[in-house]
Formats: structure tokens, sequence, C-alpha cells
């Protein structure tokens, strides 16, 4: 088998809020075509690596490495640009207007403006909920349709790389493996997934590659599949 390129890579970021360190020279690396996972206890600092590699805070040192060239010091609409797009934790959704304006607010890259009519029938076949609520308010939709408006913006701006923060939160089991069922026909119509995940069990399960942040730093990685079997994992992850 053919090894898949890296498109994205991560490389000795230190990073923080005012005087408070968090993470302390996090490396990882994202294959092409693959969902990536990053599992960890609450505070371990998942969601500041992301925001440090999309470009959201302040005084980050090391190396954010898009298809090869150093992003790190562009601003975060410019990573978007190059195809750089999460979905942060907590949706972020403008509730008084419909689904559909906050779709259409995801295609402002230059890039993906030409095609938002294409791309919208695209998120529609993904998520068909959506094209019946096109006309609702957004802030009126329940905690998983809202999640699926959320990653639906996030398309709408054509994305190379999708990072979605704990996209399952909150949901009802059901809606869980709905969302879950998504992420992986993502991964297969060829985009490149990086996941942070609370349901260690599932994130793993369709994980092609995982790493576990402890403190700020990768303690472990290894294909899904490895670390589901590995006993520090079993017992500290997954209860068992
Ligand atoms: N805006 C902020 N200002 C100051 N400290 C923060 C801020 N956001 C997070 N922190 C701190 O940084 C550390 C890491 O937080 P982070 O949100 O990255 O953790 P996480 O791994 O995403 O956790 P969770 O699983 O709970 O989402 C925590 O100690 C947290 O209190
Ligand atoms: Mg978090």
């Amino acid at each position: 088998m053919s090894e898949k390129d890296t498109v994205l890579e991560i490389i000795d970021l230190h990073a923080g809020y005012d005087d408070v360190q968090v993470l302390w020279g996090v490396n990882l690396k994202v294959k092409r075509h693959t969902l990536t996972t990053i599992i960890g206890a609450n505070g371990a600092g998942k969601t500041t690596t992301l925001k440090a590699i999309c470009g959201l805070l302040k005084n980050v040192t090391g190396k954010v490495v898009l298809n090869g060239e150093d992003i790190s010091r562009i601003p975060t609409h410019e990573r978007v640009d190059k195809g750089l797009v999460m979905v942060p934790e907590g949706r972020w959704l403008f509730p008084e207007m419909t689904v559909l304006e906050n779709l259409r607010m995801g295609a402002y890259p230059k890039h993906a403006r030409d095609k938002r009519e294409e791309t919208l029938e695209w998120v529609y076949t993904l998520f068909p909920r959506l094209k019946e609520r096109a006309n609702q308010k957004a802030g009126t939709l329940s905690g998983g349709e809202q999640q699926m408006v959320a990653i639906g913006r996030g398309l709408m701006s054509r994305p190379e790389v999708l990072i979605l923060d704990e996209p399952s939160l909150g949901l009802a089991p059901n809606l869980v493996l709905d969302i879950f069922k998504i992420i992986q026909e993502l991964k297969e119509e060829g985009l490149t997934v990086l996941l942070v995940e609370q349901n260690v069990h599932l994130g793993l399960a369709i994980s092609d590659y995982a790493y576990v942040m402890e403190h700020g730093k990768i303690v472990m990685e290894g294909t899904g599949q490895e670390l589901e079997n590995d006993p520090k994992v079993k017992e500290a992850y997954l209860g068992i």
C-alpha cells in the first residue's frame, strides 16, 4: 500500500491564554483523505490545539504546515481560503437567520462563492432535513439539526481539511450515530477530517489514525484500532 501524503502537519506547537501555557510542544500529522482524531480528558488542550491550528490564538509558537506551506503567520480567513475550515464546539449559528441564510454565509471564500448553489445541493443531499427546514430560523431547530447546519456551513466554504470540535456534544444517542455516519461519508467523498471527540469509542471506531492528548502534549498515537485495543486507552478513556 502506498503511503498517503501529509496534508496538514503541526510541529512543536506551544500556545495558551494570557499567562497560562496550555500546549507544550504538540506534534501531529494528518494524511490526505483520512480521518484523524484527537482524544483526551477535559482540559487536556484539544480545543486549544484546534484554535492554534486555525490562527485564533495570540503568541503561538511552532509551525502549522498545510500542503507543504507554512501558514503559521497568516490570519484565520486566509487559512480558510487555503482550505482549512473549523466547525467550532457549540455551533455558533446565527439563530435569527434561516437555515439557508446560515448555510450561504459559509460560502465566503473566493473559491467557494462561484460554486455556492452547487455546494448547497450537495449539502442538502447529505442532510435532507436541512432542505425541508431551509426557511426555518436556525435558533428554532433541535440540537442535532443545528449541528447539521454547523457542519453544512463549514462544507459551504469548500474545505480541503475539515476540523470538527466535539460534533456529537449534547446530542441524543441516535443523532450521535447519524452525525458519525455523515462524518464517515464526508471522508469517503474525499474530504480530510480532523476530529476532536468526547465519544472515544465511536471516535476511534471511525478513525484511520488517532492521537491521545494529556496536559497539552501528545502522549500516544496509532491507528484507531490500535488505540482501541490499547490497555491504557481502555482503562483511561473507554472505562473497560
Ligand atoms: N479562553 C481561555 N482563557 C483561559 N484559559 C482557557 C481558555 N480556554 C481554555 N482555557 C484553559 O486551557 C486548558 C485547555 O482547555 P481546552 O479547551 O483546550 O481543553 P479541551 O481538551 O478542549 O477540553 P474539553 O474536553 O473540556 O473540551 C484548560 O485548563 C482551560 O481551562
Ligand atoms: Mg474542547
